[in-house]
């Protein structure tokens, strides 16, 4: 028997503020964690993701293994169904990519209740009293008969593809719609630790378990000439001296050239070149005080949170410590920090070489940057 399963992490994650699947998690986006799991599991022979149109550009490249990333649906159910199109095995497990902590053992246990003939889902019983609130008052239910549903759900993948077919109404699992459709269906061993990043309570629930929040550092290295027209202007950090300015297509800032590489090199998401062509006219004459807040903005869309930069700018003329608090200013304003995480340093080349003949500035940044 073929068994494929799938990851779904096609949802926008509203009451999560983001796009959950791809908050950082212990070193990799939350939806590596069971795709890995169910990647691994010996009865498993393929794994394939349904993705968002927002997210499937930063899923795919960091799914090589993965039989099929595809564009899933508008609703949950309707992504399912994208699924099981998708899918090739003849049985079918479907997975919320958003539950990182599904284990080998559960997995066992949904295999089984389909080797049975039903289709199968994980179940745990639901801790807290629970009432139904309708207009006849709020009823006490019994907890012993209330179980909590979580995923993966399996099934024959043809009944699957007929229960979809069906289409008896919304569910918001796969049970639910084979149910309806009249198919057997068996309650398997939950686990509470396969829980479901809804909030980001449940992010940090999940940080606890992993333990682990991962740190990453960035370089960035930049150099300009010196112009020949003496009314260019020199602008360092986004703050003005009255020295002729540096050459280049944009305003020539070697300092925050230097601080948005390093910020995007932490990120592994290329650098200032990929991001911000000088063929682009959208860029032409912008201050590079905004490649460095855009940089800024994709890290943070990216999962990371920015916990500090540190600048040195080789220059023998102009004096920038001067101004370094202005510049410092700038750039926390544009990373949208305090100021304190943001650093500026600046020494002479000793006259040596083509920086000593103030033939130019260099300026070098590291950026440091942790799981958000
Ligand atoms: N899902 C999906 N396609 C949808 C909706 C949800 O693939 N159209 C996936 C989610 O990515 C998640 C799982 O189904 O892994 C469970 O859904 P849920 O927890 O509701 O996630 P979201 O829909 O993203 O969250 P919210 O309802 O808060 O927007
Ligand atoms: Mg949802």
């Amino acid at each position: 028997m073929g068994v494929t399963a799938v990851i779904l992490a096609a949802g926008r994650g509203e009451r999560f503020g983001s796009d959950k699947v791809l908050a950082r998690l212990g070193g990799k986006p939350v939806w590596r964690w069971s795709f890995e799991t169910l990647l691994s599991h010996p009865a498993v022979s393929s794994v394939g993701i349904v993705a968002s149109e927002t997210n499937i550009n930063s899923i795919r490249p960091l799914a090589p293994e993965a039989a099929f990333v595809v564009t899933g649906g508008a609703t949950r159910q309707e992504s399912s169904r994208i699924a099981a199109e998708a899918a090739a095995g003849d049985i079918l497990l479907i997975h919320d990519a958003a539950r990182p902590f599904v284990s080998h053992g559960l997995i066992d246990g949904v295999l089984a209740a389909i080797n049975q003939g039903s289709a199968g889902a994980p179940a745990v019983r639901v801790s807290d009293t629970i009432r139904h609130l309708d207009e006849a008052g709020a009823t006490l239910l019994d907890r012993e008969k209330l179980f909590g549903m979580q995923t993966p759900q399996g099934a024959r993948r043809a009944d699957l593809l007929t229960a979809h077919s069906q289409n008896q109404g919304d569910f918001t699992d796969e049970l639910g719609l084979l149910d309806s459709a009249g198919f057997s269906v068996q309650l398997t061993p939950g686990d509470p630790q396969n829980f479901k990043i809804t909030t980001s309570d449940d992010l940090a629930k999940a940080r606890g378990i992993v333990g682990f929040v991962e740190t990453r550092t960035g370089l960035g290295y930049d150099i300009h000439a010196f112009s020949h027209d003496a009314n260019r202007p020199m602008m360092l950090g986004g703050v003005r001296f009255e020295v002729t300015g540096l050459e280049g297509h944009s305003d020539a800032d070697v300092l925050l050239h230097a601080a948005t590489d390093a910020l995007l090199g932490a990120a592994s998401l290329g650098d200032i070149g990929v991001h911000f062509p000088n063929t682009d006219p959208r860029w032409k004459g912008e201050p590079s005080l905004t490649f460095l807040r855009h940089a800024a903005s994709l890290v943070r869309e990216a999962g990371w949170e920015i916990v500090n930069l540190d600048v040195a700018v080789i220059a023998e003329q102009p004096k920038i410590m001067k101004k370094s608090l202005e510049i410092r200013q700038n750039m926390a304003d544009a990373l949208a920090v305090e100021v304190g995480r943001v650093s500026v340093k600046a020494t002479t080349n000793e006259r040596l070489g083509s920086l000593g003949r103030e033939e130019g500035i260099a300026a070098f940044a590291t950026a440091t940057i942790r799981e958000r």
